[in-house]
């Protein structure tokens, strides 16, 4: 018998870590406003709470206008609508992201254009943007991951420099700021996702923050099915459609914002602590602070699996031993889009891969981006945020738990477990086995 959990050893922790979503008599009450108030859906538009909540949203972002909408995804496709990309136009985005960051860009029959990520941050690497800009590119999506922020000093000179918008991914960042500025701030656009993992949450649910009002004036009707903004000082008119969000949503995240700040803080206290309890230890990595990330916002708290230290012991291997000692984690969070199975890209579908071109492009297999590719097959190891909000006791349990499974990684020679398995399953074929998101 091992002395690891997976080998038939004790686990290092069997009580349960905070559940996640945290919510109190604050949501309970709100729900109960709009339930008995039975004025429940997003029209008219934007409706009471919904609002109240963006204006709210946006202001503590820096921005002058917020909309909440129906999700992250249809946020980054309203961004896009909102600052004008047209069919053909090209994108550039991270290759290490989740299938959303992209998904809308075909969706409006634009081309995406991958860049890889820097190691430092797992976020778009800036000093490789300038080579993929192409007369055609009117727009860069940078991803804040994880628990960093993509260089927008750098990202947003270079946007200035050629013309083209910058929509900021912030699913993972709400509530930090770079030099200052709320996430989705500094560019044209920010995008926002409250689906369940989320720092802030109603289940589903998204947003968009902006400073420019045409863009909010377009992306008000694209929201609300082409109807004029409740501003309409441009007369835009388009084709839109219903991406409103519920009054039940919307009334959630008016006390899931409250909460936020508090959360922030245990959170980073928590994970500076972790950070520094595994700092030095061999065979493991950390991405890098910077200073002109002035607020952190931590989605998950992630760090390196270096299997060259371990004899080549997989990071499946870690992270299924790290799970049967009771934390929940994961590796292969995201895939390069490019290769993913939650991309099946036919150009068929997506007539402008083929404008102007003797061949389709095949975005399946034109991008080898190496760091994208290591971090998600070999490195990445995600620890989900909810563990990191209880007490010091807890975080020491984790730390002590990665530490036990380094100390003892020889006990995974040719060890074959179900936990080592799921743990090598991609996205598109968790729900098989997957209950819950962790
Ligand atoms: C980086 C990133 N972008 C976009 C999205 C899409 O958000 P949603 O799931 O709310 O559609 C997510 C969320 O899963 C995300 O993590």
């Amino acid at each position: 018998m091992g002395k690891l959990a997976i080998a038939g050893g004790k686990p290092l922790r069997r009580k349960p870590f905070t559940s996640w979503p945290v919510f109190t008599q604050r949501e309970t009450l709100a729900l109960k406003e709009v339930l008995t108030g039975r004025n429940w859906g997003g029209y008219p538009f934007p409706n009471e709470w919904a609002s109240s909540f963006a204006r709210k949203f946006a202001r503590y972002h820096g921005a002058k206008y917020g909309i909440a909408l129906a999700n992250g995804t249809v946020a980054i496709e309203v961004a896009l609508k909102a600052v004008g990309i047209r069919p053909g136009d090209e994108v550039i985005v991270p290759a290490y992201t989740w299938e959303g960051s992209v998904g809308p860009i075909l969706l409006l029959n634009a081309v995406p254009v991958f860049v890889d990520i820097d190691p430092d941050t797992y976020c778009l690497d800036a000093r490789l943007i300038e080579q993929a800009i192409t007369p055609r590119t009117r727009a860069i999506l940078p991803v804040h991951l994880a628990m960093r922020f993509a260089d927008m000093d750098e990202i947003l000179r270079i946007a200035g420099a050629s013309g083209i918008s910058v929509i900021e991914d912030c699913a993972h960042a709400h509530g930090g700021k770079w030099r200052n500025k709320g996430a989705g701030a500094s560019g044209d656009v920010g995008c926002f996702s409250f689906q369940s993992s989320k720092l802030m949450t109603s289940g589903e649910g998204g947003a968009i923050i902006t400073s420019n009002l045409e863009h909010y004036e377009r992306a008000q009707s694209y929201v609300n099915c082409g109807r004029a903004s409740v501003t309409d000082s441009f007369r835009h008119r388009m084709l839109g459609f219903n991406y409103r969000i519920t009054e039940f949503q919307a009334a959630i995240l008016v006390a899931q914002l409250e909460r936020l700040p508090q959360q922030a803080k245990v959170r980073l206290a928590n994970m500076t602590r972790f950070e520094k309890r595994l700092k030095g230890a061999p065979g493991l990595g950390f991405l890098k602070r910077d200073k002109r990330n002035t607020r952190i916002a931590a989605y998950q708290y992630v760090f390196k699996y270096l299997p060259e230290h371990f004899e080549g012991i997989s990071r499946s291997a870690f992270l299924g031993a790290l799970e049967v000692e009771g934390i929940p984690c994961d590796g292969l969070f995201y895939e390069p889009v490019y290769r993913s199975a939650l991309f099946p890209v036919d150009p068929a579908e997506y007539p402008a891969l083929s404008w102007r071109r003797s061949e389709p492009l095949d975005l399946k297999g034109l991008y080898r981006c190496p760091v994208s590719e290591r971090a998600a097959y070999e490195e990445a190891v995600w620890l989900p945020h909810h563990i990191f909000l209880g007490t010091q006791r807890d975080t020491d349990d984790i730390a002590d738990a990665v530490l036990k499974v380094c100390e003892n990684i020889g006990e995974l020679y040719g060890l074959e477990h179900p936990a080592i398995d799921r743990k090598g399953m991609s996205r598109a074929e968790r729900p098989r086995v997957e209950k819950r998101q962790w």
